[in-house]
């Protein structure tokens, strides 16, 4: 049976990962600031030791700080490198082992749609997450054949994350009118792509930066 630990998996689209994974029989570990007592943001986060392989590492653990540059404080752009790149680099340093012992291992880590395409007040969550995509490539390389890395590169999703940005119904239908595809995402629209990732049948795959964006980076309807 495979085992697959997500980092942040007791909300949004690590939640929903962890509910199609059990539904499947995979045996999921969870941890988080709520669960575990796991802060990734620490000097030393206190990461629990788990015994032997490790076939997925999902990273979810992510920020949404939007505003115009010059409002943006250095601890800001500090901040988001914490959560989002920093916070990666050491759960993946810290599991390396265990996912070393499995076969076929799989890491997948998450960026932004902001990173392909260019979007207003998103300069540091953008630069952060465009580190994370860096790291993904670097370490697919490093790390083939044993652990395959890839990236799912969603755009806006109705998660706790972005609950400032969905307010209200008029929020709501800004968002949705400005994808292509005329709708926002749903967490599990995500782990579809992230259970995906961590199974068998993306054997072939690594390296890659995978939008799931209902058409933002790539489409222009009108
Ligand atoms: N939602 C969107 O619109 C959107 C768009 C683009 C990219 N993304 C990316 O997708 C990923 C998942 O986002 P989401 O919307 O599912 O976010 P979410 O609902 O906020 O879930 C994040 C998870 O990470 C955990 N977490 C946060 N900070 C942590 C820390 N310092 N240490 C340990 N765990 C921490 C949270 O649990 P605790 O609170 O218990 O720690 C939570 O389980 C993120 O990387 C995000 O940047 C999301």
């Amino acid at each position: 049976m495979k085992k697959v630990l997500i980092i942040g998996g007791n909300t949004g689209i690590g939640a929903a990962l962890s509910l199609q994974l059990k539904e499947q029989g995979v045996e999921t570990i969870l941890l988080s600031r709520t669960q575990g007592g796991l802060d990734v943001t620490q000097e030393e986060p206190l990461f629990p030791e788990i015994i032997g392989p490790v076939d997925a590492l999902v990273y979810c653990p992510g920020s949404i700080n939007l505003k115009p540059f010059r409002a943006l404080k250095l601890s800001d752009f500090a901040h988001d490198m914490e959560v989002n790149y920093y916070g990666a680099i050491k759960t993946i340093k810290h599991y390396l082992p265990n996912l070393k012992e499995a076969e076929n291992a799989s890491i997948v880590l998450f960026s932004t749609v902001a990173v392909q395409k260019g979007m207003p007040f998103h300069s540091s969550i953008a630069g952060a997450k465009g580190a994370v995509e860096g790291l993904t490539r670097s370490l697919a390389a490093e790390f083939a054949p044993t652990i395959r890395v890839n990236c799912i590169a969603p755009s806006l999703t109705d998660t706790p994350l972005a609950e400032k940005l969905l307010r209200n119904e008029k929020q709501r239908e800004g968002a949705e009118n400005r994808h292509p595809l005329k709708s926002i995402g749903e967490a599990a629209d995500i782990a579809h792509m992230a259970n995906f990732l961590v199974g068998e049948k993306s054997r072939w795959m690594s390296g890659q930066i995978i939008g799931v964006d209902g058409g933002m980076s790539s489409l222009s309807t009108g």
